[in-house]
């Protein structure tokens, strides 16, 4: 019998590329999503890329009533749980929205575990927990900082939730992936990343400034401490991201996790400046980027990357795409997206 898998936010830019690598890794998908962040099209589009169309329910995973009813109609064997919040300066606006959200979800999907036996789940945690290292790369151990916004503290809270549960249910096994900056689109472009409004990330941004839908792109910082003054991130292909979450599956359902809670870096393990994300654009589109150097951005972290060892070695996973087919299945998909619009 496959293995059904609950994906929470499934409709969202990671949750979608994950279904589909879930779906063509042999498991029954089930979606919820509320398409707070999102739309119904994207359930579709992943059903012409894998020939299957996930089951979906459309409620609010913060609603206890809702999502008790759902867990009673649905047989689930694991959960991986993306439905959140993940706008750091709106959280900072909103931050009772952001806790209600992103608490009341995990704490819903918690008690449901416990009630129904399930107890595999793979939870979307963010390289944010690492704030501003001391020492880089940043390794799993590598001490959490205070949160410097409420979407970050949620998911700092999060892990703590995790660990303490783990703590005492012994059979369950957990896994909190921390992402690094995930970037790229499936290659179909047939699913992708869709913000709301002005992109507020470095490469929708960059996608629409080339489309011509903005005038030029804004370089938050040019005199940072490092090569080229300006910010050094780790980016990932999102396909790679999402194949994490398969092997974090196979690692729960394998039975070979040393400790009942784990916690991995999923990146690269490559720094890249925004201005070497510039010019590997240019060279893979073709473009001209029209960019200015401005002040700083509050609260940007100078650099962060993540040492992936723990990742590479115990779940035998590790990112093959390179920047360049990043920033090409970007460009695909920005460019598909606008012509069908
Ligand atoms: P996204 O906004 O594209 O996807 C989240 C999905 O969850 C959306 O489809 C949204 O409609 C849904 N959702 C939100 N709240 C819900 C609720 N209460 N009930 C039901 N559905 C709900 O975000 P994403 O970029 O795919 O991120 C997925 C997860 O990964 C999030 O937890 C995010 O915090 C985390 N993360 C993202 C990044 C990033 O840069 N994108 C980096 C690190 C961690
Ligand atoms: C990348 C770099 C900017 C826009 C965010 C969250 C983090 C995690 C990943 C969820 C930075 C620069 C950006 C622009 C620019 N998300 N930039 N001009 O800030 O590294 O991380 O997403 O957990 O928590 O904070 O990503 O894409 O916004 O910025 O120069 O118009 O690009 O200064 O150096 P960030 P980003």
């Amino acid at each position: 019998m496959k293995q059904v898998v609950l994906v929470t936010g499934g409709a969202g830019y990671i949750g979608s590329h994950t279904v589909v690598e879930l779906q063509n890794s042999g498991y029954d998908v089930v979606i919820v999503d509320n398409f707070s962040n999102s739309q119904s099209s994207v359930v579709e589009n992943i059903g012409k890329i894998t020939g299957i169309t996930p089951k979906l329910y459309s409620f609010d995973l913060a609603d206890e009533k809702a999502c008790t009813a759902f867990f009673h109609k649905e047989h689930i064997d694991a959960i991986i749980h993306f439905a959140a919040y993940k706008y750091v300066g709106e959280s900072v606006e909103q931050p009772l929205r952001y806790y209600k959200n992103n608490l009341y979800s995990t704490l819903n999907l918690l008690t449901a575990m416990k009630e129904h036996h399930i107890k595999q789940l793979v939870f979307s945690s963010s390289c944010t927990v690492y704030g501003t290292p001391d020492v880089l790369p940043v390794v799993e151990t590598t001490p959490v900082k205070p949160a410097t916004c409420p979407y970050g503290n949620t998911k700092q809270i999060i892990e703590e939730i995790l660990r303490d549960v783990c703590h005492t249910e012994h059979e369950y096994k957990v896994i909190a992936l921390r992402y690094f900056n995930p970037i790229g689109a499936h290659p179909s472009a047939l699913i992708g990343e869709l913000p709301n409004g002005v992109p507020q990330n470095l490469i929708p941004y960059i996608t629409q400034t080339a489309a011509g839908i903005r005038e030029y792109l804004q370089v938050f910082g040019g005199d940072y401490n490092t090569p080229d003054g300006t910010c050094l991130r780790d980016y990932i292909h999102v396909v790679d991201l999402a194949k994490a979450h398969v092997k974090a599956l196979h690692r729960m359902q394998n039975q070979n996790m040393e400790q009942n809670y784990e916690v991995f870096n999923i990146g690269t393990g490559k720094p890249s400046s925004v201005l070497d994300i510039i010019h590997a654009f240019e060279k893979v589109t073709g473009k001209v980027l029209p960019y200015k150097i401005v002040s700083r951005r509050v609260g940007d972290v100078e650099k962060v990357w993540a040492d992936t060892t723990k990742a590479n070695q115990i779940m035998g996973w590790k990112a093959l795409l390179n920047l360049e087919e990043m920033l090409a299945s970007a460009w695909n998909w920005e460019m598909k997206h606008n012509q069908a619009k």
